[in-house]
């Protein structure tokens, strides 16, 4: 799993947040307990700290801490006891004043075994949520909301299979992918056809799932993704080199709008680049484009490389489009 650092440390600003809070909430809670029974107070007092009391003395005068240990030991048990009656009698439970960790596995440190605790990985997947909202309009573009309506189920165009039909088929694989996002295990996508057809409709709705279960993401379009390679190139910007980072090792990239940059052989590098390097990484990416990949006539190929042609060829799953220009459709053209 790759972290944005940018991302992580907000997100972990916010685990220590919720934590403060939780102490808070604690310690007043206890407060309020022994404001009602005082005696509770002083049985907590009485507990803490007596152990370390004894084996100190017992180790400055010399003596064997066995037998006061053994004593104290019967004296707290019967505190503990005292105390649970006490609760008790309050209709509260015996642990009432004991602090429990929110997340068991972690004890609230957000990492386990040198690892991200999945506790910690909840806050991660949230703030990118709300980095990604950011970029696009994720609250209303979700696998719910995409609607077959839109396209028609009458093969006009002699395909032998209608908008509709490829739709249902588009939608149920990419629904799939997302809900089976595994790094290094799912493979490319490329989502190509006409202005309007939902691509970036369903790009959004894997983003969306995807991050929701804590992957990295990144999502931008061509033309804003070349600008940072090229803001690296010259210099121009200190945070496009963590940028650029980000697009090469997030969990999953979605590169919206392929082909609507200005082409130069600077972009035609970049795209390489990009391409060539998360297929070496096995890191799964998706590409949408009104570029047409057809065998007769591949736009792709000629706009940029055969090579990168080629690599998309073997590697992308190819997603088309057809249909009306929802866009149009929608404002009853
Ligand atoms: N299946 C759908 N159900 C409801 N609304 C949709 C659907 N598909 C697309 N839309 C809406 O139609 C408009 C165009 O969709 P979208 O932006 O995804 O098209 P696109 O294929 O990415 O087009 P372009 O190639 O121009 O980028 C958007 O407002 C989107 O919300
Ligand atoms: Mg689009
Ligand atoms: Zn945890």
């Amino acid at each position: 799993m790759a972290y944005d650092g940018k991302i992580m440390r907000r997100a972990m600003a916010r685990f220590e947040d919720d934590k403060h809070t939780r102490e808070d909430r604690f310690a007043q809670r206890r407060e309020g307990i022994f404001r009602r029974c005082p005696r509770l107070q002083a049985i907590d007092a009485e507990l803490t700290g007596t152990m370390s009391r004894i084996i100190t003395q017992a180790l400055r005068h010399g003596s064997d801490p066995r037998a006061a240990v053994e004593r104290l030991r019967e004296e707290n048990l019967s505190l503990q006891a005292e105390r649970k009656a006490l609760l008790y009698d309050l209709g509260l439970p015996e642990d009432a004043l004991e602090e429990k960790p929110a997340c068991p596995l972690c004890g609230d440190t957000g990492y386990r075994g040198g690892a991200v605790c999945r506790c910690l990985r909840e806050y991660y997947a949230r703030e990118q949520q709300k980095e990604l909202s950011r970029m696009l309009d994720l609250g209303g573009q979700s696998f719910e909301t995409f609607s077959l309506q839109w396209y028609s189920d009458q093969d006009s165009m002699g395909l032998g299979i209608s908008p509709r039909e490829n739709m249902d088929w588009v939608y149920r694989s990419c629904k799939r992918y997302a809900e089976e996002f595994k790094p290094g295990k799912s493979g490319n996508l490329l989502l190509t056809g006409d202005p309007g057809l939902g691509k970036t409709f369903l790009s959004a709705a894997i983003a969306r799932e995807v991050s929701g279960e804590g992957w990295s993401v990144v999502y931008d379009t061509a033309a804003h993704i070349f600008d940072r390679f090229e803001a690296v190139k010259f210099g121009r910007d200190e945070r496009a080199e963590e940028d650029v980072a980000r697009i090469m090792d997030c969990d999953l990239l979605i590169l919206d709008d392929l082909g609507t940059e200005m082409t130069t052989a600077f972009v035609q590098s970049a795209l390489y680049q990009i391409i060539n390097g998360r297929i070496l990484e096995r890191k799964p990416t998706i590409l949408s484009t009104n570029l047409k990949v057809d065998e007769r006539n591949n736009e792709i190929a000629k706009r940029y490389s055969p090579q990168i042609a080629s690599r998309i060829e073997g590697e992308y799953q190819i997603m088309p489009f057809f249909g009306k220009d929802i866009r149009l459709l929608k404002k009853g053209l």
